[in-house]
């Protein structure tokens, strides 16, 4: 079985963000529009964990008032961007070959006299900066994750100079402070569920992770900017906001009144927001599941019941090794502590198999733990070892064969798990966000308080998102199927 499995931190893959196409000619890269007005376009590819969805959905926005508007191909494109991530070797070395296959389609658009530029962001683009353009010199900018609200500045100087620009230094400033509100119009057609990041970077090194290198120190937006955005979703028709962040729950923003805000207080702050019905967060760490935001799930009705909340392993010798900072035990606490909040609660979690030195006792300690919570979902990998992390130059690096062999029980222990909660959910009624269409035209796709996808047929056209109960009929293993109870709006 591949270690590929769609994941938080990769849900994307592979991703794109899309908006409708303006339809116009792309303009040759040398001509500069004298009014700017969608003369161009734009392709986002995304791979990664949802920051980085998040990330290419700013970089759209940063870039339309440049004139860009998103199209689905890299074809239809005269700029294409990928938005990369690092977190396993497989991750990093997409991006060289997608870069392959834009170099011939570079080459032969530059034959019909038309330009494209080729751009690449996120954390690949920050571990290797200057070493990726000559690796692939088809790439005209290189642009980490912190830097990318500088674009058009840098896309103009290299129009102005003809030189290639590599932007990886941590700037001085902060982005967030100079990206663009949420647009009412492109927040609209990316639906009624959206990503808020409120905190960034990790200072917690575990030994296997690049994160702490890609995106720096840990950072919290204040509680007023965060709002402010929140607000502003809400007022284009967003219906359901996940806080995101590398670590989210270390959150420690500043609060309005001073001092610092956790993000238990934070998520009180946003449940006041009329018309905001929903909130969830991602990624938690064990460490700092602190007692506020346990008791946000049992008061706040808003926050969803629904955690992911990655261990790792259930060994607390590799839990030791990984630098993770907690034992088995200490999960165990947290979730009881969570279910006792909240008896409904589902959670989902991130396993590596194979850290080095993970020994077959090892490895059963993670399938003990697996067994005793009980999983919603869950995502695992294999373990691949990072260029410049702890772990990597470790002596004991576990056999290929023995992760896959560890994967696949793994992964059919999660999976036989994950369907048996789909299936308890039969009979059920659970209020389901509308934010897809689906396959044929009469279908609509919506989210669970569980994250489920619940497809229901013969579905009108305003329902579309919208909160709307439906009665559980069958779960299967990636998502429920149901009818609708009544019109009548419902509030999660
Ligand atoms: N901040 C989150 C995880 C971010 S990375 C946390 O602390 O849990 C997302 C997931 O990728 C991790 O949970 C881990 O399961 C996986 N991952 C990270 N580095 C990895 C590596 N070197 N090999 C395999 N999986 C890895
Ligand atoms: Fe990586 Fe650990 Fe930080 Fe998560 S907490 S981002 S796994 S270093
Ligand atoms: Fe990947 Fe960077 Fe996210 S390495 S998982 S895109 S933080």
């Amino acid at each position: 079985m591949s270690d590929t499995i769609v994941s938080p931190a990769q849900s994307a893959e592979p991703g794109e963000a899309k908006a409708p196409d303006s339809a116009r000619r792309a303009l040759p890269l040398s001509v500069k529009p004298a009014d700017k007005a969608n003369s161009r376009k734009i392709f986002i590819k995304t791979y990664g964990c949802q920051m980085n969805v998040y990330d290419s959905l700013r970089m759209a926005d940063v870039m339309a008032p440049e004139g860009y508007s998103e199209v689905g191909t890299p074809e239809e494109a005269d700029m294409v961007i990928l938005n990369t991530c690092h977190i396993r070797e497989k991750a990093a070395e997409k991006v060289y070959s997608e870069l392959g296959r834009l170099r011939v389609l570079k080459d032969e658009k530059k034959t019909r006299g038309e330009d494209m530029m080729i751009g690449v962001a996120g954390c690949v683009a920050q571990a290797e900066g200057a070493e990726m353009r000559r690796r692939e010199p088809t790439v005209d900018f290189v642009v980490g994750p912190q830097n990318y609200h500088r674009m058009p500045a840098m896309i103009d100087k290299m129009r102005e100079t003809g030189q290639r620009i590599v932007d990886t230094e941590f700037p001085i400033e902060d982005k967030f402070e100079t990206l663009p509100a949420p647009q009412k119009r492109l927040t609209l057609a990316r639906g009624p569920a959206a990503f808020l990041t409120v905190q960034e970077g990790c200072d917690k090194f575990c030994t296997f992770c690049v994160v702490p290198y890609t995106r720096g120190g840990e950072y919290s937006r204040p509680v007023a900017r965060i709002l402010d955005e929140a607000r502003a979703l809400v007022d284009a028709g967003v219906r359901e906001v996940t806080l995101l962040g590398q670590n989210v729950n270390a959150y420690h923003g500043e609060a309005a009144g001073g001092g610092s805000a956790t993000l238990g207080a934070l998520v009180a702050e946003l449940a006041q927001i009329n018309g905001l019905d929903r909130i969830r967060y991602i990624t938690s760490h064990p460490r700092d599941m602190d007692d506020e935001l346990i008791e946000a799930h049992a008061h706040i009705a808003k926050l969803m019941p629904y955690l992911h909340l990655p261990v790792q392993s259930g060994s607390d010798r590799i839990l030791e090794a990984m630098n993770r900072q907690h034992t088995a035990e200490r999960y165990h606490e947290i979730i009881a502590r969570i279910r006792k909040a909240r008896p409904d609660f589902a959670m989902s979690s991130d396993f590596i198999v194979g850290f080095p030195g993970e020994s077959d006792a090892d490895f059963e300690d993670t399938l003990a733990l697996i067994e005793t919570v009980g999983f919603a979902q869950a995502y695992s990998f294999k373990y691949s070892p990072r260029p410049g992390t702890p772990a990597a130059t470790h002596d004991e690096q576990v056999h290929e064969a023995v992760k896959a062999e560890r994967l696949q029980r793994l992964q059919t222990l999660v999976s036989g798990q994950q369907l048996a909660f789909n299936q308890s959910c039969t009979g059920r009624v659970l209020p389901v966000l509308f934010d897809r269409r689906g396959r044929d035209r009469h279908q609509l796709v919506g989210r669970s308080p569980y994250l489920q996808s619940v497809h229901i047929n013969e579905a009108p056209d305003s329902l579309f998102g919208t909160i709307a109960n439906v009665h559980i009929e069958g779960g299967f293993q990636n998502s429920l199927k149901g009818r609708l109870v009544a019109d009548e709006i419902a509030t999660a």
